[in-house]
């Protein structure tokens, strides 16, 4: 990246900074500074445009629908109102713009744009986020948030939802595992992702392995 590049980031950082103080903490700024440090590694072993991929990771949840009763246009016109500001190439706001659009898991039977390296690398960084210790932190955070139960055996998971169904649904935390975030390790792009992904999703694996057994009192 050149000087005005970074400069470009700086200001990204501190506008997203400032858009999402006071977000549940599962989709605060440090989920999208950890998305966005992820994404720089995983850029570095593909031969993508790191500027793009930057603001991409760094604009992608800049207003969620979740928190906008699932308005899904606001978070794309927000970010393309503070590119325009930043008098970038329109190659660049179309790159930043199609990753903002087509990142969500929700909209993973949606096909974007055009196809994009850039988009893949912040799709799989993003991913990564929802697994591992940290995805099972967020995971419960967001169910905390949403008053949901933790676990109920009674309720079971159900993983091929439709988009609606996914964004309307109600059920436990637990079951979300395998609604979602179990799911994830065979959706990833990149390599890098991949050989990330594997570790995550083990240490789930685990966790659930160890929740179930301490459910049944057993250990
Ligand atoms: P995306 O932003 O890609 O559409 P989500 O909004 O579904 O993905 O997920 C963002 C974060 O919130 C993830 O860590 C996810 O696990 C968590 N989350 C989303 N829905 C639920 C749910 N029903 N229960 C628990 N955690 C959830
Ligand atoms: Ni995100």
């Amino acid at each position: 990246m050149n000087d005005r590049e970074k400069q470009v980031v700086e200001r990204t950082v501190d506008f997203v900074r400032r858009e999402l103080s006071g977000a549940e903490s599962g989709h605060d700024w440090w989920h999208i500074f950890r998305v966005w440090k992820l994404a720089e590694r995983i850029a570095r072993g593909e031969d993508a445009d790191l500027f793009v991929v930057s603001l991409g990771a760094l604009l992608h949840d800049i207003a969620d629908a979740k928190f906008h009763d699932g308005d899904e246009t606001i978070g794309p016109r927000m970010a393309e109102t503070f590119l325009h500001a930043q008098y970038l190439p329109e190659n660049i706001i179309t790159g930043v713009l199609n990753i903002v659009r087509f990142v969500s898991f929700k909209n993973r039977k949606e096909k974007p744009a055009f196809p994009s390296i850039e988009l893949q690398i912040v799709q799989d960084a993003d991913r990564l986020d929802a697994m591992g210790a940290l995805g099972i932190a967020r995971a419960f955070s967001y169910g905390g948030f949403k008053g949901r139960e933790m676990y109920n055996p009674d309720i079971a998971p159900a993983p091929d939802m439709s988009k609606e169904e996914y964004k309307q649904s109600e059920s436990t935390t637990i079951n979300h595992f395998y609604e979602k975030l179990l799911l994830l390790k065979d959706m990833m792009n990149t390599d890098t992702g991949k050989k990330m992904a594997g570790q995550r999703h083990r240490f789930m694996e685990k966790f659930l392995r160890q929740f179930y057994s301490e459910w049944e009192g057993k250990r």
